[in-house]
């Protein structure tokens, strides 16, 4: 039976406040399954949007991935990507015609414009030319986060989408979650009074910094983005969403303990496949996550036919970065980093970020003077201190067909979904991430970055 045929709303009352939710089961006496509802705001769109996607990579696939499922919604009519493989397959899965296909981002722009919109998932360096052109040639942008690494680009990527009166929605991923849309809902409605404070942890997972801050595109910070902004963007982001304060201050420290040279293990070598004396008791051995569990080889580009994965995992894991020794590299991101952060009205904020766990998923403490949540994104656990009485929520996006292929809590989808909605009625309030809600929290991190660097408490100031 389809589920979204068991939706019935009902009234949890939380904090003495009734919450009025989408739920799809009783999992006990104060225990709920719940769905948020569709967008109200949402509207039928006449044709669907159309496209161009700027780096056909991990994200690129994802947005694209949503266009393929909803045709009615979302046509990829272009694609610029300068890897071939990623370009042929971009191109044969949304039917992209030769002369729509470019191997980099300026080539879309010597063409009159010839679609709705731009999705920026280019690398974090490659944002700001191609937003900037894009807004200039009249085009709407969906922008990978970080919206760019310099507070100046991103100053000026909001000036000019303001000044073409243009719609750029920031891939806040997270906003969009069912889990964090009812945790700032519950906040907003008092569920646990007046909010004093909040602690953010965001586990990375000890194979997964190794992946992508040790040997992958974000390992060297000056290349890439420094991992406050690289990573944690989203965490600054939604710790100043659910709070809905403006920020006054903070204070950061943290560095690079762990993945350097003097910490490489004797008997160890530069690949993995060199022989390494200590390769099958590493924990982050390539060959052991690439080659044995097949984890995370989307980076690797392998061909369809799977016969030929292992060998051509095992040539990657030999000419490129992801085959190096974690110890070896020239990594420069802190795999440990802490931020406090005062509010205004004197509310804080604790925010960790850390490489060394053996799970992911970010965990939450709201602390209000009438209750608390705990949450791990997985559930919700709401304490009113009146009556002592826990309710806990666990989230599912039912209200996203083909949740399976959405991740982030089912944010990347919900996101599409509304930004979609954004262009074809030309209406920026479908977003909750448009530029103006999310460059806040890019400047607590340029600013988390600076006081980690100097040492010193840094005074957030949000106009120029
Ligand atoms: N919202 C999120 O949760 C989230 C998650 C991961 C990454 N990101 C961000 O999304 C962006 C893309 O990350 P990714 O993981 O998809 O990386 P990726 O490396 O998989 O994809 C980027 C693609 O851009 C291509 N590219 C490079 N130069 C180009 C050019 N001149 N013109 C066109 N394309 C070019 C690359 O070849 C690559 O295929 C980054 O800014 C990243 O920080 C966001």
């Amino acid at each position: 039976m389809n589920r979204r045929k068991l939706l019935k709303s009902i009234g949890i009352s939380i904090g003495g406040t009734l919450i009025s939710t989408k739920v799809l089961a009783r999992l006990a006496d104060d225990s709920f399954e719940y769905a948020i509802p569709p967008n109200p705001l949402h509207q039928p769109i006449g044709k669907s949007i159309t496209a161009i996607t700027l780096g056909a990579g991990n994200r690129g696939t994802v947005y694209g991935n949503f266009a393929a499922e909803f045709p009615n919604e979302l046509k990829i009519v272009g694609v610029a990507e300068p890897i071939k493989f990623r370009n042929d397959k971009y191109a044969k899965t949304h039917k992209i015609p030769d002369a729509n296909r470019f191997i980099t981002w300026e080539h879309v722009f010597e063409r009159p414009k010839f679609a709705d919109a731009i999705i920026i998932s280019t690398p974090d360096r490659l944002h700001y030319g191609p937003c900037m052109k894009a807004l200039e040639m009249g085009y709407d942008v969906l922008l990978e986060k970080p919206i760019s690494p310099s507070e100046k680009e991103c100053r000026d990527i909001l000036e000019l989408s303001k000044k073409k009166g243009r719609i750029v929605a920031v891939c806040h991923v997270l906003r969009y979650a069912p889990y964090f849309v009812k945790m700032k809902e519950l906040i907003a409605k008092g569920a646990v009074g007046e909010i004093m404070s909040v602690q953010h942890f965001e586990p990375i997972e000890h194979t997964h910094m190794a992946h992508s801050y040790v040997r992958g595109n974000w390992h060297n910070s000056k290349e890439s983005t420094p991992i406050i902004l690289a990573k944690s963007c989203h965490d600054l982001d939604i710790i100043k969403w659910v709070i809905n304060k403006s920020s006054k201050q903070i204070v950061a420290m943290g560095d690079l303990k762990w993945f350097r040279k003097e910490n490489a293990p004797a008997g160890s070598t530069a690949r993995c496949t060199d022989g390494c004396k200590v390769e099958r008791e590493c924990p982050y051995s390539a060959i052991k996550q690439y080659y044995e569990k097949r984890e995370r080889t989307a980076v690797l580009d392998l061909p369809e036919d799977k016969s030929k994965h292992a060998e051509v995992i095992m040539e990657r894991l030999k000419t490129t970065n992801y085959g190096r020794c974690v110890y070896r590299m020239e990594n420069d991101q802190p795999d440990h980093y802490i931020t406090s952060i005062r509010f205004a009205d004197n509310v804080t904020a604790s925010f960790s970020m850390e490489a060394f766990t053996s799970y992911h998923d970010r965990r939450t403490r709201i602390m209000g003077a009438m209750g608390d949540m705990v949450g791990d994104m997985t559930e919700l656990v709401i304490t009113d201190f009146r009556t002592g009485k826990q309710t806990k929520l666990v989230p599912k996006a039912e209200d996203v067909e083909g949740y399976k292929n959405s991740g982030h809590g089912g944010g990347d989808w919900l996101l599409a979904r509304d930004f979609v909605q954004a262009v074809a009625h030309q209406d920026s309030k479908m977003l909750t991430s448009t530029i103006d809600e999310s460059i806040e929290s890019h400047i607590m991190g340029f600013m988390a970055e600076e006081s980690r660097k100097k040492n010193s408490v840094m005074n957030i100031k949000m106009k120029a």
